[in-house]
């Protein structure tokens, strides 16, 4: 019995930050250029979660670019940097997408 309430309890956990960064994503107009599952303006985010999995500073590397904007990775299309993005909320959205934006 136990151990049911702890899975539980685990997967109302991991739930509700990724339905709180996919609402940031909406906000911050992220998903006007991309989707979780296909490639539109940019990639994917799937795409950019297999690119870094297992990369120990994916994090810190994917918040500051998402800041900053990038170019040449993915195509030829740039991101362009995001100014108002607070650090905070930088880190938030690279932490979901390389979960896999679930
Ligand atoms: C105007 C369209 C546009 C918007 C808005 C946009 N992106 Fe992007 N993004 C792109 C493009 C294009 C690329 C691919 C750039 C490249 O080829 O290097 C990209 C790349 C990325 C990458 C991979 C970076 C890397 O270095 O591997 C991440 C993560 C990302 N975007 C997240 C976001 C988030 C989070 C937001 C919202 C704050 C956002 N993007 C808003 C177009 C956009």
């Amino acid at each position: 019995m136990k151990l049911v309430h702890l899975i539980t309890g685990a997967s109302f956990l991991a739930c509700a930050p990724a339905f709180a960064s996919s609402t940031l994503a909406t906000q911050k107009a992220c998903l006007a250029c991309h989707t979780v599952d296909k490639k539109l303006v940019g990639p994917s985010y799937q795409d950019v979660a297999k690119k870094y999995a297992g990369q120990k500073d994916a994090l810190a590397y994917l918040t500051k670019a998402i800041k900053t904007g990038g170019s040449g990775k993915y195509g030829p299309v740039p991101m362009p940097p995001q100014p108002t993005l607070s650090e905070a909320d930088a880190k938030t959205l690279a932490a979901w997408v390389l979960a896999g934006a679930r």
